[in-house]
């Protein structure tokens, strides 16, 4: 169907940070597909991982237990500060929609009926089911998709205090959700301020604090989770995309609170943490809970921004980001730049008309940042 609107190119082999298209040509690779290829392309220990568990099983179904994803599902959890119990799914909008589901019934088998609203953000993006589109806080996506799953209510990112008081004492109110970074609107940091506040709020009215890492956890703002950031633990958080390098994954992980609401019967899914790729995801943890890999993120990250600056692109008006999450709004359109770009060998993603988003292979150089910096230099002149 015409979903997508893909670029000319096509690509056949990858590489590190690098992939091949059937140009001949080499291209950087700022986007790991939309930060998923966490370790670059080809990383011997991810493909070592999915080779092996190939050619002894793929999957077995839910009905029986696995070796594999017990063993994927018990590295997560040490992985995931404040994390008890964990549901594996495929996508990041089936994690979400795990979360819902966790939080109303949560709230239904204490309060009664009548407390099912969740809170989300203006400019959020939690997927594309009919259910975490009306989580979406961002019309766009709404246009001819109604009738929505009601209770869903919006306020601002970064909203005053009195407004998130109003929203997170309301009697119906069950959840909030919130992406610490968001990704798809422009790669934006919630403040401090403003998750304590939330956090705080939701603690007192026992309100389900739900924190969608889908894009910014998996150590990609340079910790596990970019909620350890704030000092917050939550009480559900989401994950996909890089959970398992590139082999299609999700997880939806509670803590204390919430970790005993589902129960037998209560959810389910065929393909969720199949040996395959919970294969893939150990062999990603394990590379990503090394001593020191994470806090690398980060100093990557700060490398960039510092290289990005030095470049001095008149064209560039703002950078931010956390980690290997990062933006900057330009003055030219950002699909012409993607275009540009692409040509000249790097691949770049925006966010918003006017936001280039980079999210690159944990794996990056310092030497591939400054080429590819020195890139968006030339094509942003
Ligand atoms: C924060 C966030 N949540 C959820 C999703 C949906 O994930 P998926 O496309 O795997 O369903 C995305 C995808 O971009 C995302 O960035």
């Amino acid at each position: 169907m015409n979903t997508y609107h893909r670029m000319p190119v096509v690509f056949t082999k990858g590489e590190g940070t690098f992939l091949t298209g059937t140009d001949g040509k080499c291209y950087l690779d700022f986007t790991a597909g939309i930060a998923v290829n966490c370790l670059g392309h080809g990383h011997p220990a991810l493909v070592k991982a999915v080779k092996e568990q190939a050619e002894k099983l793929f999957h077995t179904s839910n009905y029986y237990q696995s070796d594999v994803s017990a063993a994927f599902a018990q590295k997560l959890i040490a992985a995931a500060s404040g994390m008890t119990n964990l549901f594996f799914c495929n996508s990041g909008a089936e994690a979400n929609e795990g979360a819902i589901k966790i939080a109303r019934k949560y709230s239904f088998k204490k309060y009664g009926t009548g407390r099912f609203v969740i809170v989300t953000l203006k400019g959020s993006f939690h997927g594309r089911t009919i259910t975490t589109l009306s989580a979406t806080g961002q019309e766009k996506f709404h246009t001819n998709f109604g009738p929505f799953t009601e209770g869903f209510v919006f306020i601002e990112a970064d909203a005053a205090h009195a407004v998130l008081e109003r929203a997170l004492t309301r009697p119906d109110v069950c959840a909030f959700m919130v992406e610490p970074v968001q990704g798809e609107s422009g790669v934006r940091p919630m403040s401090d301020d403003f998750m304590k506040k939330a956090a705080a709020l939701c603690a007192r009215n026992d309100i389900l604090f739900i924190a969608d890492e889908v894009q910014c956890g998996m150590g990609r703002t340079g910790t596990f989770f970019a909620c350890e950031q704030y000092g917050i633990k939550p009480d559900i958080a989401t994950l996909a995309k890089g959970i398992a390098g590139g082999v299609p994954a999700g997880a939806v992980l509670a803590g204390e609170k919430a970790a005993a609401v589902l129960e037998s019967g209560d959810h389910g899914s065929t393909f969720g943490g199949n040996a395959l790729a919970a294969a893939a995801g150990l062999a990603v943890l394990n590379v990503i809970t090394a001593p020191g890999f994470m806090a690398e993120i980060a100093r990557k990250g700060e490398f960039f921004i510092q290289k990005l600056k030095e470049a001095a692109i008149p064209s560039i008006k703002e950078i931010r980001g956390r980690g290997l999450m990062l933006a900057a709004d330009i003055e030219g359109g950002a699909a012409e730049a993607l275009e540009k770009a692409l040509a000249a060998g790097l691949l770049i993603l925006s966010a918003g008309p006017n936001t280039l988003r980079f999210l690159p292979p944990y794996i990056i150089s310092e030497a591939e940042i400054e080429e590819g910096i020195g890139i968006l230099k030339r094509i942003l002149a």
